[in-house]
């Protein structure tokens, strides 16, 4: 049962990104696997992730994985594509729990598909900077033709830190490479890009687009049963935690899942 290091299968899933975006893989979590029991830590206190450095974003993610060891999690989802870039690689093997990074998950699922030869991903800058991306992809299909674009303003457009800006400008200014490239497919390669499809599919075709959040979680789920660890329960719950202004959190999730506790406050 190896990364399970002899946990108990009816112990929760730890889920974990920046602030909100994560939210959109906890949302196909709960729909490939509605019995078990989640903890989603967002991370409001350091948002964005993605214009920190690799050794700032590595110190965050050790803090909040040791949350999870005192939660006694069985397994983390890096509901983060800045994360499963930048600090994974680091941490993978130093904790009692599995995890799951999202980036090296799907990019084995996606690059399945051989008849994908150009692909466009947009992300993050500390996503970008590490290519890990075209790494990856290349790792499965090494004939894959990859570009990837960095989207800074797009995570604070979301968490509403940023409300005066130039649509058009901003959509236009990050998606004129990636349309130049002709991709077949672009990867919304950050979970908060999802709740922007509405608007940036004014300025290119909504088909071209792919949230990796369903392909992540049933990715998750198919491990979790071939290695056994699927839970024994028939209800699940949800608990939120926020690292800072947990009203903030709560009130910027209803855009995309309704949340009825109040999330708890918990400082790194
Ligand atoms: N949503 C995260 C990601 O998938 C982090 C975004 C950020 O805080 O910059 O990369």
């Amino acid at each position: 049962m190896e990364g399970f290091e002899n946990k108990n299968r009816d112990y929760a899933i730890g889920v974990m990104d920046s602030g909100v975006g994560g939210l959109t893989v906890l949302k196909q979590l709960l729909n490939v696997m509605p019995e078990e029991s989640y903890i989603y830590f967002g991370d409001t206190q350091n948002l964005p992730y993605g214009s920190k450095s690799k050794d700032e974003l590595i110190k965050i993610v050790k803090e909040i994985f040791e949350f999870f060891e005192t939660q006694n999690v069985k397994a983390v989802v890096l509901a983060c594509n800045t994360t499963s870039a930048t600090a994974y690689e680091e941490l993978k093997d130093k904790y009692s729990f599995k995890i799951y990074p999202l980036i090296q998950s799907v990019a084995k699922c996606i690059a399945k598909d051989k008849s994908i030869e150009r692909l466009g991903v947009m992300a993050t800058e500390a996503t970008v900077k590490t290519q890990t991306y075209s790494k990856e992809f290349k790792k499965n299909n090494p004939n894959i033709k990859i570009i990837e674009q960095a989207c800074p303003l797009w995570v604070p457009i979301v968490e509403k830190t940023l409300t005066q800006y130039d649509e058009k400008q901003v959509m236009t200014d990050y998606l004129k490479n990636i349309i130049a490239f002709n991709p077949q497919k672009v990867i919304l390669g950050c979970t908060h890009y999802p709740y922007l499809i509405d608007t940036i599919s004014k300025y290119a075709k909504r088909e071209l687009f792919i949230n990796p959040a369903k392909i992540f979680a049933e990715y998750i789920k198919e491990d979790l049963t071939l290695n056994e660890m699927r839970t024994t329960k028939e209800q699940s719950s949800v608990h939120y935690c926020a690292s800072s202004d947990p009203e903030h959190f709560k009130h910027n999730a209803q855009m995309f899942l309704q949340i009825e506790e109040e999330p708890e406050l918990v400082e790194l």
